[in-house]
């Protein structure tokens, strides 16, 4: 059986998450919005034992991403398919679905604890600073905080006041002394470690 993908967004980023994982070897993982799980399946492949993949696959959840072309059925489908081929291939890692928004995941404050958060649900700027907010209390120190999609303008929003990049700069903004950036060269993304 083979991978099923039909979208590429996560490729850009792959070379700088090798270079990630290399110098954090995450092993849990909390990942809010997955899609087709492009990104679970590198996470699983790439030494990661554990991830809560947290994503509603909701038609009304891909507003905001403006996905075009697919059905909240198909794709999550295409998730577990996906999923379920990497996690045959590397025994060992595990996976629990939460089949819901970020927000009612962490209504539910199931307290585990994580190496890495990839923050990609909601791209509203509101709903990405309540995920940053949210997920700090849930990151280890030394872990790592990604945000997706700090360049990305909505075409519902071309003067961008509600892209993902002001909820990233706010909240980088006040957790400063708490944080450290990991540089890199990667537009797309940004990397914070917890002190
Ligand atoms: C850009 S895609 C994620 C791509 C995936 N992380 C990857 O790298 O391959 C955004 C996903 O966020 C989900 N989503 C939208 N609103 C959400 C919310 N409030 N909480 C969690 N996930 C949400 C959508 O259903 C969609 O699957």
């Amino acid at each position: 059986m083979a991978h099923e993908y039909t979208s590429r967004w996560f490729l850009d980023s792959e070379p700088y998450w090798k270079q990630l994982f290399e110098e954090f070897q995450p092993k849990s993982v909390l990942e809010i919005g997955c899609f087709e799980g492009r990104a679970t399946v590198f996470m699983i492949e790439n030494g990661v034992r554990y991830i809560d993949c947290v994503d509603p696959w909701t038609d009304e959840g891909f507003d905001d991403v403006c996905v075009s072309g697919v059905t909240a059925h198909g794709v999550k489908n295409r998730f577990h398919l996906n999923t379920d081929i990497a996690m045959k291939n590397n025994p060992g890692a595990t996976i629990f679905t939460h089949e819901c928004t970020s927000t009612e995941y962490f209504k539910m404050d199931r307290g585990a604890m994580y190496d890495m958060i990839y923050i990609d649900g909601s791209h509203r700027a509101k709903d990405v600073l309540f995920d940053a907010v949210c997920a700090w209390n849930y990151l280890k120190e030394g872990g790592v905080m990604v945000f997706d999609d700090y360049d990305w303008l909505a075409t519902d929003d071309p003067t961008g006041k509600q892209r993902p990049a002001l909820a990233i700069d706010a909240w980088s903004s006040v957790m400063q002394p708490f944080i450290e950036e990991w540089e890199t060269k990667n537009p797309r993304q940004k990397y914070y470690i917890k002190l």
